[in-house]
């Protein structure tokens, strides 16, 4: 079964076409990166319009590298939720007309969990369930327990902002660029982490074993200049940067470990943006008793192939979307549950 995957939940317009849940015959990221870089965010109004003018060449360049016209794709499969309203309702309407059009299935998917799915997609790594999911964007944290694609116990969560968000507010601050993960990544292989130290939260016990805070560490890395009333020109960037990352890296390893000793998952699957940072993988890849799985620098960030895999999963097994499917920018199921 071809199916065609459909992804803009955020500001990548993205559209691939993939076989049986793992072969990918074309995956086509159009990132909007440079309309956004000038206000260091998003703007939503601005990724919902170049949603509606790219999607359709997105789409037809999906096919064309695929080498296939628009009778070949059995399925489409298109991310609902979460995301921004405006920007997922471009590629969840063009979904829908395309299906209707062609009178094939379609299926509405959750974006963090086609994250989690990502490395299936790569023939030559083996996922098994259940395992540890480290999923890590700029809208979401959490560590979670996945059974199957559909199937996660979310263990924990941020309690204020996700860990992609702190790497763009710090960014942002210092005006390091955007987005602010890639680039303090880039920026730290020249500074000192031991140059700040940052405080981590005091969040490693009872019910929050396994939760995240990122609002402190956010705090500390922009109000630094004034507390130890150093001008911010003095200040080596680099080092900055290298200190903020080791302390966020530090703080999602401490959560991830307590949850792989207590549940006993040795096998760790990353996905989202932040999944993408260097110090994060090679810290991880330090850890000989863990399985760390993460996908190719190409399948982290937002991509539509992850979309078209994880749905064949829910076509195979005969669920079908119906045509008044609606959009969410939230999931409800990604808050804790505290016992
Ligand atoms: O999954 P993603 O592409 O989009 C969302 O679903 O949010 O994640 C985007 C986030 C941004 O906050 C970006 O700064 C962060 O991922 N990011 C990184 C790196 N590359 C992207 N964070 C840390 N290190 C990186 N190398
Ligand atoms: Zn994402």
């Amino acid at each position: 079964m071809k199916v065609l995957g459909i992804e803009t939940s955020c500001d990548e317009c993205a559209a691939a076409v993939v076989e049986s849940g793992e072969k990918i015959l074309s995956n086509v990221i159009a990132t909007q990166i440079p309309f956004h870089s000038i206000y260091n965010g998003v703007v939503p109004e601005i990724a919902s319009r170049k949603h509606t003018e790219w999607i359709y060449a997105v789409v037809k360049e999906a096919l064309d590298r695929a080498g296939l016209g628009i009778n070949d794709i059995d399925a489409v499969a298109v991310t609902s939720r979460p995301g921004l309203l405006g920007s997922l309702l471009v590629g969840l309407s063009f979904a829908k007309a395309f299906a209707w059009a062609r009178n094939i299935p379609y299926i509405t998917v959750d974006h963090m969990l086609a994250h989690l799915y990502a490395p299936r997609l790569l023939c030559e790594t083996n996922v098994e369930y259940p395992f540890l999911g480290l999923l890590v964007s700029g809208g979401h944290t959490i560590i979670c327990r996945a059974d199957n694609f559909d199937d996660i116990t979310v263990l924990g969560t941020t309690i204020d902002d996700a860990a992609g968000e702190a790497f763009d507010k710090v960014a942002k601050y210092y005006g390091f660029g955007y987005p602010g993960g890639a680039v303090i990544d880039k920026m730290s292989r020249s500074g000192d982490s031991g140059a700040f130290n940052f405080p981590l939260p005091s969040l490693h016990k009872g019910d929050h074993r396994y939760d995240v805070s990122y609002s402190g560490l956010k705090t500390a890395a922009v109000n630094h200049p004034e507390l130890f009333r150093v001008k911010k020109e003095t200040i080596k960037n680099e080092d900055i940067a290298a200190s903020f990352q080791k302390a966020a890296v530090d703080i999602l390893l401490r959560a991830l470990l307590n949850a792989a000793e207590d549940t006993g998952l040795s096998t760790i699957v990353a996905g989202g943006g932040v999944a993408a940072n260097s110090y994060l993988r090679n810290c991880l890849a330090q850890h000989q008793e863990l399985n760390c799985i993460f996908p190719p620098l190409e399948l982290c960030g937002d991509n539509a192939a992850m979309i078209a895999g994880i749905g064949y999963h829910y076509l195979a097994r005969g669920e079908r979307s119906p045509l008044n499917a609606l959009a969410s920018a939230r999931v409800v199921g990604f808050k804790k549950k505290y016992p």
